[in-house]
């Protein structure tokens, strides 16, 4: 007989042994991965390592193929995903493509409290209008509030996405490549903006999946560090993330140095070699 365990509330994921298979492949796992309340973690790996779809898991968008997947004390398969969603904020390109280009920023903000995309003919109750405004002025993006998605640059549009994500006041949110497409200026203003969050008791836990060490902001806990599907370090940020375990995640010898809370990876150079003559 199956045995079933009662999900731990405290763990807002709770990952046993999950992989994720598709066409006889294994993309994901065995994965075992637990975040709790108050962690703000970074998943790291590279292109096709699997991040993706382990966010989806965690989402609430995929079923693992075979282990066990809790999320916010909820077990998948259990539970009807409707009712764990709302919880759940998620800012991805996926989701980013499904927004209209001519729908108004503060309506895109708030309609997700109402967890449907494009319903911009809604009329909002006053207060999830100033809860929008309040997430916009979060990410510092409130002056756009009257603008149409579509006029925003790459960088805006990231801070919107983030502020509807926020808009539910979900337990967990989960950034697929938040600063991905922005100038070093965007990307440096998402940082400290994501900074400011991951410092903020009230937040909820975060996770941030990115391929950049540059983009960790400060404050940030922990890291899950992926290649091909497989874990190759997980826990606090300053043990997992080593030039060794870079190293070993994105096949090449990788040299990592740490400023000002923030990290900074490239190539390594040969040490001891002897200096080329052209
Ligand atoms: N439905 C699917 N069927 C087959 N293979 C898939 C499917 N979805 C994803 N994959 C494959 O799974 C692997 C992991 O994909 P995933 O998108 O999770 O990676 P990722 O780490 O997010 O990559 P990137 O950094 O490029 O975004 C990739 O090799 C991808 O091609
Ligand atoms: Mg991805």
């Amino acid at each position: 007989m199956e045995r079933v365990s009662q999900p731990d509330p405290d763990l807002l994921i709770d990952f046993s042994d999950v992989t994720i298979r598709r066409s006889g492949r294994t993309l994901v796992g065995p994965v075992s991965w637990q975040v709790e309340l108050d962690e703000r973690w970074v998943v790291l790996g590279p292109n096709g390592a699997g991040k993706t779809s382990l966010l989806r898991m965690a989402a609430a968008e995929l079923h693992p193929t075979s282990g066990s997947a809790n999320l916010l004390g909820e077990t998948l398969g259990r539970v009807d995903v409707n009712e764990l969603r709302p919880r759940i904020g998620m800012s991805s390109a996926a989701v980013a493509s499904r927004i209209p280009v001519d729908e108004k920023v503060s309506d895109l903000v708030v309609s997700a409290g109402y967890a449907v995309l494009g319903r911009w003919r809604e009329r909002y109750e006053d207060i999830d209008t100033e809860r929008a405004v309040d997430m916009l002025e979060t990410l510092g993006a409130e002056h756009l509030s009257e603008r149409t998605y579509g006029t925003l640059s790459e960088g805006e549009r990231k801070r919107v996405l983030i502020a509807r994500a926020l808009m539910t006041d979900p337990e967990l949110l989960l950034l697929d490549e938040p600063a991905a497409g922005l100038d070093l200026g965007g990307r440096e203003e998402l940082v400290e903006r994501l900074g400011d969050l991951a410092a903020d008791p009230d937040a909820p836990a975060m996770v941030l999946v990115t391929h950049h060490v540059e983009e960790i902001p400060p404050g940030f806990t922990h890291a899950l560090l992926l290649k091909e599907g497989e874990v190759v370090g997980q826990g606090l940020l300053g043990d997992v993330l080593t030039a060794k375990n870079l190293s070993n995640a994105f096949s090449q010898s990788i040299a990592l140095d740490r400023v000002d809370g923030r990290w900074f990876a490239r190539r390594a150079r040969r040490s001891g070699g002897h200096r080329r003559r052209n």
